[in-house]
């Protein structure tokens, strides 16, 4: 049997390149639009009717695992889903492998979330020789990648500037767990495609950035600084990127040593940003961000949130080949 051609797969944030990420925000603001008419919202139900995805989630989830549903029930795609390798054939001593293989026999699209990196590469390699080449979707792989995270954060703070420059020279404050956090590496990565960025990372000693992002942005000529007074880096920031402690991750405890509660953007810290800036969070949030700031106008997490919906939308429509269906305003 012949062999279709290799798929789009969404494995890692290194993928996407400017015209990229530019396309993917004008898309994503396009098919919003849709979204305001019955006939917008049926006109997108039509579009991807004929496709199924599954949704195979081993690792906890709430936004990503229903934005993913949601965008594809909005494409009018039909979904399966695991939730627990407990309760597939893994437990009976099936590979992993295999088992992704078993549901490219059955679906259109497979959409992950594992604690193993590198997982999603491998799947999409073997997937890619077999009789059944299905998209692989990354939906975060361990501490290492979270590539539609980052498309998002990119989307939000993309719109956040609109009206002030776009991303380029804007100076990002990431605050947090920058080792073990997934948003916090893709993100990174794909700030190397702006110009004139400077990046702030700020953390406890224990969680500072792994060596492979400070290459990757030596390598790019990102200017990056690494602090741990949260309070002198809010003051220069155009926007702050909160995360919480990925102890999901702690072999023995040690997150509980680490006193992190210098690293809490608290309502009193809000005085000493710029009026401009804002303030993201890929939740979900402990502590670390306080409940208060969320009247704050700086304050754009839920709707980081909700434009996960929408970039997840668009994204599926250039995986499928279906977003040219989608007029685009002349740039
Ligand atoms: C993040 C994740 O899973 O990496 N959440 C998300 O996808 N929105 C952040 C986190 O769990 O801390």
């Amino acid at each position: 049997m012949e062999r279709e051609s290799a798929p789009m797969h969404i494995l890692n944030s290194s993928q996407f390149d400017r015209p990229f990420l530019d396309y993917i925000c004008l898309l994503t603001d396009t098919i919003r639009r849709f979204d305001k008419s019955k006939e917008g919202l049926l006109y997108l139900r039509g579009l991807l009717a004929h496709k199924r995805a599954m949704l195979y989630f081993t690792q906890p989830s709430t936004r990503t695992f229903l934005s993913f549903q949601t965008a594809a029930q909005i494409l009018g795609m039909s979904t399966n889903e695991i939730r627990d390798s407990a309760t597939s054939s893994e437990r009976k001593g099936e590979s992993i492998e295999d088992s992704l293989q078993t549901f490219s026999s059955y679906v259109d699209m497979i959409i992950m979330r594992t604690a193993v990196p590198g997982l999603c590469n491998r799947i999409a390699a073997i997937l890619d020789e077999s009789e059944r080449p299905v998209p692989i979707i990354n939906a975060g792989s361990g501490p290492d990648e979270h590539p539609t995270q980052a498309l998002l954060d990119i989307y939000t703070l993309n719109r956040s500037f609109v009206r002030d420059g776009g991303i380029d020279g804007k100076t990002i404050v990431m605050v947090g767990d920058l080792k073990r956090g997934r948003t916090i590496r893709s993100l990174s990565g794909l700030l190397t495609n702006y110009q004139d960025m400077r990046i702030v990372f700020v953390s406890p000693t224990e969680y500072k950035i792994g060596d492979d992002i400070r290459t990757k942005l030596q390598k790019a000529n990102v200017r990056f600084d690494e602090t741990d007074q949260l309070q002198d880096a809010l003051t220069i920031a155009d926007a702050v990127y909160m995360t919480r402690v990925q102890d999901e991750y702690d072999t023995e405890g040690e997150s509980k040593k680490v006193d992190y509660s210098r690293f809490h953007l608290k309502f009193e810290h809000l005085k000493l940003m710029k009026e401009k800036s804002v303030i993201m969070h890929p939740l979900p949030r402990r502590a670390e961000l306080d409940v208060a700031i969320d009247a704050d106008p700086r304050a754009k997490y839920w709707r980081q949130e909700r434009n996960g919906m929408w970039t997840r939308v668009a994204l599926l429509t250039k995986i499928f080949g279906v977003d040219h269906k989608i007029v685009l305003p002349e740039l």
